[in-house]
């Protein structure tokens, strides 16, 4: 049987009836709104290529971030812009640094707010690099050290799940014995497992002031051709003991997340990145593209690709939308 008795449009006749059978809902508790923190008082300065985010110091962040309590999402994720960097990256580690500094201040002004930190070196280190660099390439090895002591110092200061987005091999077994010694057993690793080296970063570099001063990432980074690899990738991270995974960026790797959402039972997240949001606010600003429609329908497809959790710079707007 076929037309016409079979006619698909009379279910989409009102909105009433395409709200019964819709597949998809998106709702604020799946949305991590990205936060960056820098030293000082009193500052808000805009990132140019991110029109609507800003580089927050301890007192702005911990305002946007009683808005964001209030709005019912699921938490935010946060970034360092340390007073100085160096060739060892000290101020990731540092319990007196800037991140570890924002998740004491936050944790005790706007109790009940989810915190995760982003764990990498990149806004630490003088070169930009994800790790310590050794004749000219990233050491891997040399690296996990300093991962697992700013996972470490990011529990101490009160962080719920630390996020390791450094990609370096092994990082998630250092990070979760380091965690076991430290009396931090509880403390959940969100691993960014299947993370590309996308030219989609590029807005957040100047965000975080990371990026590389020398070479690129592909050394670390997976290539975007990778998707078998991906699921490598997952599975490891998995084994060594993360608790929940992320594919990312989301909007060119949907394929991935729905490949990983029926492989793993794990929770999975997806990072809507920097230049996801770029491109839309662009278009959004010069009047090609319709506001609300785009950002709720770039979610809603990360979301029916199976991911739970979606990391966005929307997540404030797509949580008023959404109420
Ligand atoms: C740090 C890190 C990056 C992003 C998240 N964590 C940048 C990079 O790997 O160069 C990108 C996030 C975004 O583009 O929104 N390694």
């Amino acid at each position: 049987m076929a037309f016409p008795q079979h006619r698909m449009r009379r279910l989409r006749g009102s909105e009433a009836m395409r709200r019964l059978v819709r597949e998809t809902a998106l709702e604020p508790s799946n949305f991590v709104l990205p936060l960056f923190v820098c030293p000082g008082e009193e500052i808000r300065r805009e990132i140019g290529s991110m029109p609507g985010n800003y580089q927050l110091s301890i007192d702005q962040l911990v305002a946007e971030c009683g808005e964001v309590r209030g709005l019912g999402i699921g938490g935010i994720i946060l970034f360092g812009i340390p007073e100085a960097k160096d060739e060892h990256a000290s101020g990731a580690y540092d319990d007196n640094g800037i991140v570890q500094g924002a998740v004491r201040a936050i944790k005790h002004e706007v109790p009940g707010l989810l915190v995760i930190t982003d764990v990498c070196n990149c806004e630490y280190t003088s070169h930009g690099h994800c790790g310590k660099v050794v004749d000219g390439d990233v050491d891997n090895d040399a690296t996990l050290a300093w991962l697992a002591a700013a996972a470490v110092s990011h529990a101490r200061a009160g962080a719920d799940i630390v996020a390791p987005s450094d990609m370096m091999d092994g990082r998630v077994a250092a990070i979760r014995k380091a965690l076991d010694d430290a009396g931090f057993p509880m403390t959940p690793i969100l691993s960014y497992a299947a993370k590309f080296a996308s030219g989609f970063y590029g807005p957040f570099r100047e965000a975080a002031e990371s990026a590389p001063k020398f070479g690129d990432r592909r050394s670390y980074q997976m290539d975007p051709a990778n998707a078998r690899e991906a699921m490598r990738e997952i599975e490891l991270d998995i084994e060594e003991g993360a608790d929940m995974i992320m594919v990312k960026p989301a909007m060119p790797y949907l394929d991935l997340i729905r490949l990983a959402r029926d492989r793993y039972d794990v929770p999975i997240a997806a990072y809507q990145v920097s230049g996801e949001y770029s491109m839309l606010m662009a278009a959004i600003e010069r009047g090609w593209l319709e506001r609300d429609r785009v950002i709720l329908e770039s979610l809603t497809g990360i979301r029916r690709a199976g991911a739970r959790i979606i990391l966005t710079y929307f997540a404030k707007e797509a949580a008023r939308l959404l109420s």
